[in-house]
């Protein structure tokens, strides 16, 4: 049986963030006049980041924080008996966790980063050289930090795919996951109607509205 698992905002902030996220290094590896977008993808990203930790709290069952963020024993009573749970794993948590706070770092850290030839971060002129260098070092170096992050989260998702024979890429296309009748009966869904949409839509143009008076 279907029974919808993410809402409408949480699949397209994901799918958003993907690209973005790949905007921003191919625009940095291309250098000279692409800087400029390698920085609006960043706030970009910053944005989606900063939409999904409110929507942490406020968005659908599955996408709040205190459904799937659990402690160390759920967590290995996760990896003993490996039930499928609707949301995130309680393993799966962390990597969430990792993936939105590191790229939030990430974002954060271009801000104040500097190439020291032609482009700046908006807010490099309100910090000394010395926060200017470490932040920009920061920045270089979390690259790799964030690639192998990515490596490892499509690398869970052909894991779960190939060896468990679970399909999470689909879900968060379309919004459902598929369960057996017996499950089922003990799984709720997530609301996804306009109204959700409408107030997802209110909480990133708000975000969007701030950021661009702080960065402009
Ligand atoms: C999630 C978003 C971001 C990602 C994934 C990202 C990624 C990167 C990477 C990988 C580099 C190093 C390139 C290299 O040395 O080959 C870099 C450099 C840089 N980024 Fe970002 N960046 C992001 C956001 C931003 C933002 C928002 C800004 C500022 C508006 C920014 C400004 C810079 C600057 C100035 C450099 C050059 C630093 C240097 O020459 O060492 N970045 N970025
Ligand atoms: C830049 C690359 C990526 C980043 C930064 C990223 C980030 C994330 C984040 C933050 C989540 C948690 C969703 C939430 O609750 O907000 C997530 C989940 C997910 N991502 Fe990605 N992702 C990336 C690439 C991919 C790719 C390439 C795929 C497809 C192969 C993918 C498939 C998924 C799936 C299926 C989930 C749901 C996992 C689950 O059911 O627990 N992601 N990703």
């Amino acid at each position: 049986m279907k029974i919808r698992i993410w809402d409408l905002p949480l699949r397209l902030f994901h799918w958003l963030l993907v690209l973005a996220v790949m905007g921003s290094f191919v625009t940095v590896k291309l250098g000279g006049n692409a800087m400029i977008w390698h920085a609006r993808l960043g706030y970009f990203v910053l944005a989606l980041l900063l939409f999904r930790i409110v929507w942490g709290f406020w968005g659908s069952r599955y996408a709040k924080f205190s459904q799937f963020v659990k402690g160390p024993r759920a967590i290995l009573e996760y990896l003993k008996s490996g039930h499928e749970t609707p949301g995130h794993s309680p393993l799966g948590a962390l990597s969430v966790l990792a993936l939105i706070g590191l790229f939030l770092a990430q974002s954060l850290a271009g801000l104040f980063a500097s190439d020291d030839i032609a482009f700046d971060g908006p807010l490099v002129k309100y910090v000394s050289s010395s926060w200017v260098e470490w932040l920009t070092s920061l920045h270089r170096w979390n690259e790799w930090v964030l690639l192998g992050l990515v490596a490892i989260h499509v690398a869970a998702i052909i894991y779960y795919k190939r060896w468990k024979g679970i399909d999470l890429i689909r879900p968060m296309i379309n919004g459902h996951k598929e369960f057996s009748e017996s499950q089922s009966k003990q799984i709720l869904d997530a609301p996804d109607h306009q109204f959700l949409r409408f107030k997802a839509m209110a909480i990133f143009i708000a975000i969007a509205v701030i950021l661009y008076y702080f960065l402009r």
